[in-house]
């Protein structure tokens, strides 16, 4: 394989207010300048993979704008391979975010330019999919495209799903996942919202019975649930002062898919995983906030 990464999915530029409280409906607070970061998930998982050292492709689509070069610079200055980032179409999508004093997020993503990463275009990058041991994707860009992802796999790679911001999932791609990541809200959604009790542990079981080959659960300051087969067993949580977690999940994801390629266990890769977001959470931004292998090791 030339990539042991494909990420699949959006690109955003963030733009980012810190403020003391959300505004409720009809309400203006004031907050911080204005920061604007390279963003999106699939951007995100991108960098946070080839900061570690992984060799790294990205398949997404940007405007021909001002942002669209922010997100390229940023995916070439991490190492990326860029060959895939299509540009055109529409504009870059844009997140509009808010981080409180805890370092908690809000985000509002308006999709642009991730919404017209067609089938199409994932049909016409079959060599990419045939290069790479691993592939990732996430829901900012439309279901369709998941869909044909899954049907692009190369026969012994390996298929990572976060389904964030989730929606139902159809069987084939339920079925293709190893693992299925999702944090709490997550799980209630993929599970049609239905009250599934009160234990973490349950929501991993019920989660891998619809059919994903793995399934990871992330609990925040509580660590991660790991399933598969019979098994369920708890990863502990890296205890770090929180900045920031803008984009931790998917630093976190982008880790585990990587680690798995290099055969490491669901649960080593997940425990790797969990210091690589805990990293990400101590400083500001996304992309800007992802570690290196070296910066991991010393955590
Ligand atoms: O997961 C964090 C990301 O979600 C942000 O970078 C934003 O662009 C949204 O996609
Ligand atoms: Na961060």
């Amino acid at each position: 394989y030339d990539y042991d990464l494909l990420v699949v999915g959006s690109a955003n530029a963030d733009l980012v207010i810190g403020v003391e409280r959300r505004p409720g409906a009809g309400e203006t607070v004031l907050g911080t300048d204005l920061a604007v970061h390279p963003g999106g998930k699939g951007a995100n998982q991108a960098v946070a993979a080839a900061r570690l050292g992984a060799r790294t492709a990205l398949l997404a689509r940007v405007g021909d704008d001002d942002y669209g070069r922010l997100l390229l610079d940023s995916q070439r200055a991490a190492g990326v391979d860029t060959v895939g980032v299509l540009v055109g179409g529409a504009p870059t999508g844009v997140a509009l975010i808010t981080v409180d004093p805890s370092g908690d997020n809000s985000i509002v993503v308006s999709p642009g330019a991730n919404g017209r990463l067609v089938p199409g275009d994932v049909r016409a990058a079959a060599s990419l999919f045939h290069a790479s041991r691993v592939v990732s994707t996430q829901l900012e860009v439309p279901l369709e495209t998941v869909v044909e992802v899954v049907r692009s796999l190369a026969p012994d790679s390996r298929f990572v799903l976060n389904p964030s911001p989730p929606r139902p999932l159809p069987q084939e791609v339920l079925a293709a996942c190893d693992p299925l990541i999702v944090n709490e809200h997550e799980a209630k959604v993929i599970l049609g919202g239905s009250c599934v009790g009160d234990r973490p542990e349950d929501w991993a079981r019920i989660l891998l019975a619809k059919g994903p080959r793995s399934v990871v659960v992330t609990l925040g300051a509580e660590g991660a649930l790991v399933a598969s087969g019979a098994e369920v067993s708890r990863v502990p949580s890296v205890k770090v002062d929180a900045v920031d977690t803008t984009g931790a999940g998917d630093a976190f994801t982008a880790a585990l898919a990587w680690r798995l390629g290099t055969g490491e266990s669901l649960a080593d890769a997940a425990a790797y995983a969990a210091r690589v977001g805990a990293a990400a959470v101590t400083r500001a931004g996304a992309q800007a906030s992802y570690p290196t292998a070296a910066e991991v090791e010393a955590l």
